[in-house]
Parts: structure tokens; C-alpha cells; sequence
């Protein structure tokens, strides 16, 4: 698989923590000492999945030097959608006048992204599309309860997107989920989230490492060989102790959790976008990408950029 272009986006209206700490019991020292997150972007009325999504989407096919009639196939791992029908990927075709291209939804929350650049790649290998437009865009604002200080402190708004091709190096990957553990973060249509965090915060240490690992041993690595590890920005204390359990250096993991909280199937695809425009991945460079929640989910993939 090779990645052609990235892009991103994030709902325009910023809400800070002392803008939660005045119209609920919180405050940034808490909010920043227990997830590192300072703020997040809350879409407005005029903002949804699909738009956040087209605007990403817009950006990576510019960077992959394509119009929008070459993309053949689009999946949107989201979980966001607040209508059933048409789905997410079908409003984003339409926006951005991708005509040409089939329409998959995928919902694995936060390890969305994972699963559905497993499914392009999967795709690709049969030669069944050419040009495939990978989205992970979320709104989790309006799946929050603004009341329940818990977890609506946690989530934001945006969307990544990236376009790829067949060719390039081999992506590898370990897709995973623990159903059994589904009401540890759970969300019924037109109620809030509901999360037991600690339960989430133990999951999520466990059992990324082990999905990591078993990506790296397919793969043929060690954590050493890894140059960026871009994991699901859901909480800086989960990143750390991933970090540490891979005894790689927090360098090696780039974080923009302060300023966006979880964007569940975003996370990833948009701090993908913003290393590769800042010049942090560069061809050669073997990246990891894991991501983990509800479901509860989980996947992690390699792929040496080209
Ligand atoms: N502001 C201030 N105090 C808060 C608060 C907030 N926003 N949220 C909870 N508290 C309080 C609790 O009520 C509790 O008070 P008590 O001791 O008087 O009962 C205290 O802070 C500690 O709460 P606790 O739940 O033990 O905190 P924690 O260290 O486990 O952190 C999370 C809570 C949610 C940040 C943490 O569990 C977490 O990040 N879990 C993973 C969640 C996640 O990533 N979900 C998405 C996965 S994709």
C-alpha cells in the first residue's frame, strides 16, 4: 500500500477546560493532570461527519496530486452517523463529487481508521479498486452527555483522511475485539456515552502492547525498529504507559491530544496528516498505528512509508 496524500480538519469553534470549568465542577489542572487534553473543537450546526469529512478529504486528494472522479472507492470508519441511511461515506461522495467511487461505512469507534485501511488494503490486493479515499471523522459532541463530567471533558470533533494506491511497501496489521466487554463504553441512539474509565484505561494499557507486538512480530520487528508510533490519542497517561511498556522514548510518540481531546476514528489519521505536513515522516520511515475502543476494538498497523 502506498499513502499519496493526507488531510485533515477540526470543527472551528474551540471549547477550552476553563470554558467546561464554568458550567460544570471541573478545571483545567484536573482536565490537563489526568489526560493532557486543554481543549477540543465542537461542531456547530453547520458541521457534521460528512462535511468535517469532505474537508479532509479535499485536502489529501490535493496532496495526491488527484481529483476527486479518480478515487473509485470510499470508507468512512465513523460512529457518528445520527441517521441510519444514507450513510456518511455516500453524504461525503456527494460534497465532494467523487462520482466514480463505491461507498462503505465501517463502525469500529476509535480503532475505525485501523479497520478500514485494513479493508483498503485488502481491496487493493484483489485489484478490485485503484484509488481508495480512507476517512475516519467523528462528532462526538453530539453523542456526549454535557452533564457527565466523567467523560464529556474527553471527546472533540475533526476528521483525517487519507488517499491510497497499490503499490509501496506491505501494510501489516493484528485487528481485534472483546464484545464481552461492549458496556464499558457504550453509547444508545439519543443518550450520552456511558464509560467506565478505569475499565477503558486498563484495556486500553493491556492490550494495545500485545496487538502492537503482534503486528511487529508479522512483521519481523522489534519496537527499536519502529520510528513513529502514532497511537489513538485518547488520554497522554495511556500513550506514556504504552511508551513505556515498548521502553521506546516518548519521543518516538508524537502527541496532539491538548488540543483536540479523542476525535475517535480522527485521532489517528489526523496526527498522521499534521507529522507528514510538518515533515516528521519522511520516506523510509517505518510507522505504527494503533487504536483501541469501543467494542471494545482494537488494531494496530506498519507500514514503511514510500
Ligand atoms: N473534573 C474534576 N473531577 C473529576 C472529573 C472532572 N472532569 N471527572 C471525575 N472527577 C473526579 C471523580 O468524581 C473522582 O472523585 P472521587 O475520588 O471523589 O470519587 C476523582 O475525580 C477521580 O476519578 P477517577 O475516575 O478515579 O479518575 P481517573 O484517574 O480514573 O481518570 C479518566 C478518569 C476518565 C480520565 C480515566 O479513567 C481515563 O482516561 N480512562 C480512559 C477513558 C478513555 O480513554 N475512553 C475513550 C477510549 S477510546
Amino acid at each position: 500500500m502506498r499513502i499519496l496524500g493526507t488531510g485533515s480538519t477540526a470543527a472551528k469553534k474551540i471549547v477550552t477546560n476553563d470554558d467546561l470549568a464554568k458550567t460544570m465542577e471541573t478545571s483545567d489542572e484536573w482536565i490537563r493532570e489526568r489526560t493532557g487534553i486543554a481543549q477540543r473543537h465542537v461542531a456547530e450546526a453547520d458541521e457534521s461527519p460528512a462535511t468535517l469529512g469532505a474537508e479532509a478529504s479535499r485536502r489529501a486528494i490535493e496532496m495526491a496530486k488527484l481529483s476527486a472522479e479518480d478515487i473509485d472507492l470510499i470508507l468512512v470508519a465513523t460512529a457518528s452517523s445520527m441517521q441510519r441511511v444514507p450513510s456518511i461515506s455516500c453524504q461525503i461522495q456527494a460534497i465532494i463529487g467523487a462520482a466514480n467511487a463505491a461507498c462503505i461505512d465501517v463502525n469500529a469507534a476509535c480503532a475505525g481508521f485501523m479497520t478500514a485501511l485494513t479493508m483498503a488494503d485488502a481491496y487493493l490486493k484483489a485489484g478490485a479498486f485503484n484509488k481508495v479515499l480512507v476517512i475516519g471523522t467523528e462528532t462526538l459532541s453530539d453523542m456526549v452527555d454535557w452533564t457527565d463530567r466523567t467523560s464529556c471533558i474527553l471527546f472533540g470533533d475533526g476528521a483525517g483522511a487519507v488517499v491510497v494506491t497499490a503499490g509501496g511497501n506491505d501494510l501489516i496489521y493484528s485487528l481485534g475485539a472483546d464484545g464481552t466487554k461492549g458496556d464499558a463504553l457504550s453509547c444508545q441512539i439519543g443518550a450520552g456515552v456511558v464509560m467506565d474509565g478505569k475499565e477503558v484505561y486498563r484495556f486500553a494499557t493491556r492490550t494495545v502492547p500485545i496487538c502492537m507486538k503482534d503486528a511487529m512480530d508479522k512483521a519481523g520487528i522489534t519496537p527499536a525498529d519502529i520510528d513513529v508510533f502514532l497511537l489513538h490519542q485518547a488520554n497522554i497517561r495511556i500513550i506514556e504507559a504504552i511508551a513505556k511498556s515498548m521502553k521506546e522514548p516518548m519521543e518516538k510518540f508524537p502527541v496532539n491530544i491538548a488540543n483536540y481531546g479523542n476525535m475517535s476514528s480522527a485521532s489517528i489519521p489526523v496526527l498522521l496528516d499534521e507529522q507528514v505536513r510538518a515533515g516528521k515522516i519522511n520516506a523510509g520511515d517505518r510507522i505504527i498505528m494503533s487504536g483501541f475502543g469501543a467494542g471494545l476494538t482494537y488494531g494496530a498497523c506498519i507500514l514503511v512509508w514510500s
